[in-house]
C-alpha cells in the first residue's frame, strides 16, 4: 500500500554495514556489506577494524539498497539507525550517517534498539507480530527472553545469559576445534553428520532452584574443552562431529526448553526467535518440534534476516512512523549499552517538526 511509511534503516553495531529499506512490512531492499573476512584472523571481531570497515562502506550500501528498491531518497518517510546496543565506535559510524541523511534529506530521524530490531524484522516475513509476543534473541552480543506487548515502545526482559552469549559459545568452541571464525555456521554444517547424543554435556541453570529463563553456556563451553583437552592428551583423535553434534544439542535444549517454558507461563501463542543463532538448523528444527507439542506457534525469520542486516532496522522504523512515535532529536547519541527496554531514544518534537526545521530545500538534491 502506497500510504505505508517508506522507511531507510542503517544497521552498523557490529561487524556488517547493513542498509534495508521497507514500506510498511514490505522488504524492498537489503544491502549488506560485512567485514567477517577482515576479523577472521584475529578470533573475533576487532572493534577499530569495524569501524573503519563500516566509515568506508556506508555510503555505497545506501546507494546500493536505493537503487534495489527503486525509491528515490526524497520519497523516504523517515530513516532509522540502530542507536544501540553494539560497539561504540561502529554504532558511531551509523548513527553520524543517519543523521546527515535525515538532516539534508529533512526528514524525521529514529535512533532504534538492536534487539526489538532483531524481533521486529519477522514483520517482514510473517506479517505483522502478535500482541503480546515472546522472543527467544540468540546472537553473538545476546541470549534473553523476551516479552514483547508493543515492539515500539514495550518489551519486558524476561531472563538473560549470566555469563556467554549463545553464539559465542558456538564461536568459542569453534575456536578450541579449530574450525575457524565465526563458529555457528561451521558447527551447525558438521554437527548435521554427527551424533548428538555421543557426548552427555552440561544443561547450564536447569535445576529446579534455577532462575527459569535465565541461560549460563561458560560451563558448558568449559566442560567441552576440557573432553577436547583430554582426548588430545592421551593422543586419540577427536571426533568433531560429534563433539559439534552434542554441544549445538546442549545449548539448542536448554534455549527451546525455556523459551517454549516462558510462553506457557505467560499464556503467550507464539514464539519468535530471532539473532545470529536463529539461523541454527537444529535450533529451528526442535523450536518447531517442541513448540507444536506446547500448542504454541514458532516464528523465525529466514537465515538472512536473522543475522545482523539494515531490513531489521528499516522494519522498526516503520512501525515507530505508523505508530506515530516521537522522532528522535539531532543530538541522538550511540549508546553502547542501551538497555532492552529502550525499544528507541525518542526527542522531544513531533515527527514533522524535522521536516518543518530543516525546510522544503533540502541539502541533498
Ligand atoms: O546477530 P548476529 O549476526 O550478530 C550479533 O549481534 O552478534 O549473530 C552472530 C552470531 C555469531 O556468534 C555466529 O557464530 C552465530 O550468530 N551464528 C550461528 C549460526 N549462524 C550464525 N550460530 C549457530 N548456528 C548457525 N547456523
Ligand atoms: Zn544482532
Amino acid at each position: 500500500m502506497a500510504d505505508e511509511p517508506l522507511v531507510l534503516g542503517i544497521e552498523t553495531s557490529c561487524d556488517e554495514t547493513g542498509v534495508g529499506i521497507v514500506r510498511g512490512t514490505t522488504l524492498l531492499a537489503d544491502a549488506i556489506a560485512s567485514s567477517v573476512d577482515e576479523h577472521a584472523r584475529f578470533g573475533g571481531v576487532v572493534p577499530e577494524v569495524a569501524s573503519r570497515a563500516h566509515l568506508e562502506a556506508m555510503v555505497p550500501t545506501v546507494e546500493r539498497a536505493l537503487k534495489e528498491a527503486g525509491v528515490s531518497a526524497r520519497d523516504l518517510d523517515g530513516i532509522a539507525v540502530t542507536a544501540g546496543p553494539g560497539l561504540a565506535g561502529a554504532l558511531l559510524v551509523g548513527v553520524s550517517a543517519a543523521k546527515a541523511y535525515a538532516y539534508a534529506l529533512g526528514k524525521p530521524l529514529y535512533g532504534v534498539n538492536h534487539l526489538a530490531s532483531h524481533i521486529c524484522v519477522d514483520q517482514l516475513e510473517h506479517g505483522p507480530l502478535p500482541e503480546p509476543t515472546m522472543a527467544l534473541l540468540v546472537s553473538g552480543g545476546h541470549s534473553s527472553l523476551l516479552l514483547a506487548p508493543d515492539i515500539t515502545a514495550d518489551v519486558r526482559p524476561l531472563g538473560a545469559t549470566i555469563d556467554d552469549a549463545a553464539g559465542e559459545a558456538f564461536d568459542k568452541i569453534a575456536r578450541v576445534l579449530q574450525l575457524g571464525f565465526p563458529g555457528g555456521p561451521v558447527i551447525d554444517r558438521l554437527a548435521r553428520e554427527g551424533d548428538p547424543a555421543a557426548i552427555a554435556f552440561p544443561r547450564g541453570l536447569t535445576g529446579p532452584r534455577d532462575a527459569p529463563y535465565d541461560f549460563s553456556f561458560s560451563g558448558l563451553k568449559t566442560s567441552v574443552a576440557r573432553w577436547i583437552e583430554a582426548r588430545r592428551a592421551a593422543g586419540e583423535d577427536v571426533p568433531v562431529r560429534d563433539v559439534a553434534a552434542s554441544f549445538q544439542e546442549a545449548v539448542v535444549d536448554v534455549l527451546t526448553r525455556k523459551a517454549v517454558r516462558a510462553c506457557k507461563d505467560e499464556g503467550v501463542d507464539h514464539l519468535m526467535i530471532g539473532g545470529g543463532v536463529a539461523a541454527n538448523s537444529r535450533l529451528r528444527a526442535l523450536a518447531a518440534d517442541r513448540c507444536e507439542r506446547a500448542g504454541v506457534r514458532l516464528r523465525v525469520p529466514r537465515p538472512g534476516l536473522c543475522t545482523d542486516n539494515g531490513a531489521m532496522v528499516a522494519a522498526l522504523g516503520a512501525e515507530m512512523v505508523a505508530r506515530n512515535r516521537p522522532a528522535s532529536d539531532w543530538d541522538l547519541s550511540a549508546d553502547s549499552s542501551l538497555p532492552v527496554t529502550a525499544t528507541h531514544v525518542p526527542g522531544h518534537r513531533h515527527p514533522h517538526d524535522h521536516v518543518h526545521e530543516v525546510g522544503k530545500e533540502n541539502l541533498y538534491s
